[in-house]
């Protein structure tokens, strides 16, 4: 038996599980950050805000794109401050945590 082969046919399938978990399709949202500034407001729907988890109502929301979204963050939209509250978080960081708040739980 070719020992090399062996060694082959027990990496293979390791070497493709770790690549599964190394590529992630959305950034994970940096829950410190989270719950420091929009946690405060989108919990308990604070004047409007829609609320982490509510689906139907970022629907609307999610449908102006991304773009628009961490826009709004950053400059403000009517009773939620400019930044959120977060106010050393990159685009990347607004967008992980707007896909966090309106995924499902
Ligand atoms: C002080 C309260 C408050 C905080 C803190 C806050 N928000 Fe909001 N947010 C609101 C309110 C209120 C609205 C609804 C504004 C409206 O449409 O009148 C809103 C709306 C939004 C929207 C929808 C914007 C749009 O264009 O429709 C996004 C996206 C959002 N918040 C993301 C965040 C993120 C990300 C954070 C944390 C970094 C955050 N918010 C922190 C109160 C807050």
């Amino acid at each position: 038996m070719n020992r090399m082969r062996v060694l082959r046919r027990i990496a293979a399938p390791a070497a493709l599980t770790v690549a599964a978990i190394a590529t992630p399709v959305v950034a994970e949202p940096d829950m410190d950050k989270y719950g420091k500034s929009c946690a405060m407001c989108h919990v308990s729907g604070a004047a409007g805000a829609p609320k982490t988890h509510d689906v139907a109502a970022w629907e609307p929301r999610m449908a102006k794109g991304m773009e628009a979204l961490v826009a709004s963050v950053k400059n403000g939209l009517n009773a939620m401050p400019p930044t959120g509250l977060c106010a050393d978080c990159s685009d990347e960081e607004y967008a992980a945590l707007i896909t966090y708040m309106a995924s499902p739980e």
